[in-house]
C-alpha cells in the first residue's frame, strides 16, 4: 500500500456536480459558493455528503485529475463551509445539550451516554443471523473510516496539553501498529477486506456509499478539521473507544460463523483487547484531561460522544432496514465472492 490515490466518483446531484468540475480545473479558477443547500435531511443527502466528503479528501488523499492545490483554495474552502453548516445544525438538532452535572466528572458523563444508548442491534443481528452478503456490505461500508482509521482523531494532537496529548497518543501508538506497521488497525482492515475478497484499495468503494455512511466520515473529518471543535472530536474518540470492544467480538464471531479465518477477523479480535484498555485512556486521561485544562469545552466533548451515537445509529437503522427489505444497503450491491 503506497501513497493514496482516489479517482473522483460520478456527482450525485448539483452540488457533486458542481464541486466535481471545479476539481478537474485550476484552483486559481475558483469554485462559486452554492446557491443555497437546501437538503430536508442533511444526514442522508447524497449530493451533500459526497460533496463534502470528496472536499474533506483533499486533506486525506491525492484525487486522480486534481490539483493538489486545492486542499487550501480560499473559494473551495468557501464551497465547504456552505455544506458544512447545514449538516452541523442538522447534527445539533439531534444533540441533547450537556448538564451542568455532567461537567462535574466529563468521564463519569462519557459513561453514562454509552451506557444508556445501546443503540441498534446491528452487531448482534450479524453475529446471530447475518448473512455473507450482509457482513460484506458491513465492511465495505466501514472501509471509507477504517482504512484511514484513525488519522481524523490525529488532527487534534498539536491542539491539546501535555496530559491529554499524552493520553491521545497512547490510544494512537496502538492505533497506528506500535512501530509495525503490519499491526496497523487500517492495515488490519485492509487484510480483512482481502481475506473477504474485497477491494482493499482506500476509495475502490466511494460510489457504492450511501450519504449516511458518508456522514459518519464527515462528522469526524468536520471535528477534525477544526481547531474549534478539539473538544468535539476528543469526545467522538472517546464515544468510539467506548462503544467498540463488544461490537468487533461480535463481528469476529459473525466472520467465524460464515466460515472466515485468522485473517479475516484479527482487527476484529485486536478490537476486543485494544478498545477495552483505550476506552479507560479516553474517558479519563483523554477526555478528562482536557476538561480539566479547558472547562469551556467539557460540553463539547459530550456533544461529540453523543453526535457519535446519533449518527451511528442512523447509518445502522440504514443497513438494518435495506436487509429486512431483502435489498443492499450500499448504492449498488458487490459481488460477492465463492
Ligand atoms: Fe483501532
Ligand atoms: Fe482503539
Amino acid at each position: 500500500m503506497a501513497g493514496r490515490l482516489i479517482q473522483l466518483p460520478p456527482p450525485r446531484g448539483p452540488l457533486s456536480e458542481q464541486l466535481f468540475e471545479a476539481l478537474e480545473g485550476d484552483p486559481d479558477a475558483r469554485v462559486a459558493p452554492p446557491g443555497s443547500v437546501d437538503a430536508v435531511d442533511p444526514i442522508a443527502d447524497e449530493d451533500l455528503q459526497l460533496a463534502l466528503y470528496v472536499a474533506y479528501e483533499l486533506h486525506y488523499t491525492a484525487i486522480a485529475g486534481v490539483d493538489e492545490r486545492w486542499e487550501w483554495a480560499p473559494s473551495l474552502l468557501g464551497f465547504r463551509a456552505a455544506l458544512e453548516r447545514p449538516f452541523e445544525e442538522a447534527i445539533a438538532e439531534l444533540v441533547a445539550p450537556a448538564e451542568a452535572a455532567e461537567m462535574e466528572s466529563v468521564g463519569a458523563a462519557l459513561q453514562a451516554i454509552v451506557a444508556t444508548d445501546p443503540g441498534p442491534p446491528l452487531s448482534r443481528y450479524l453475529e446471530t443471523q447475518g448473512t455473507r452478503e450482509q457482513m460484506l456490505e458491513h465492511v465495505v461500508h466501514r472501509s471509507a473510516y477504517q482504512l484511514k482509521e484513525a488519522d481524523p482523531h490525529s488532527w487534534a494532537i498539536p491542539r491539546l496539553g501535555p496530559r491529554p496529548k499524552a493520553a491521545l497518543l497512547e490510544v494512537q501508538a496502538d492505533e497506528y501498529g506500535g512501530g509495525n506497521s503490519e499491526r496497523m488497525h487500517s492495515v488490519l482492515f485492509a487484510k480483512t477486506m482481502a481475506a473477504l475478497g474485497l477491494d482493499p484499495t482506500y476509495g475502490a468503494y466511494l460510489d457504492r456509499l450511501p450519504g449516511v455512511t458518508l456522514a459518519t466520515v464527515n462528522l469526524i473529518s468536520g471535528f477534525g478539521l477544526h481547531r474549534r471543535r478539539r473538544g468535539a472530536l476528543v469526545g467522538h474518540l472517546a464515544g468510539f473507544e467506548m462503544t467498540s470492544s463488544i461490537p468487533n467480538r461480535r463481528y469476529g464471531n459473525a466472520l467465524r460463523r460464515l466460515g472466515f479465518d485468522r485473517e479475516a477477523t484479527h482487527f476484529y479480535d485486536e478490537h476486543v483487547e485494544a478498545d477495552a484498555v483505550h476506552e479507560n485512556i479516553a474517558a479519563w486521561d483523554l477526555a478528562g484531561g482536557l476538561a480539566a485544562d479547558e472547562p469551556a469545552v467539557a460540553a463539547d466533548i459530550l456533544f461529540g460522544a453523543r453526535a457519535l451515537l446519533q449518527v451511528e445509529a442512523r447509518w445502522a437503522t440504514h443497513l438494518m432496514e435495506a436487509w429486512d427489505h431483502d435489498e443492499t444497503s450500499l448504492r449498488t450491491p458487490v459481488a460477492v465472492p465463492a
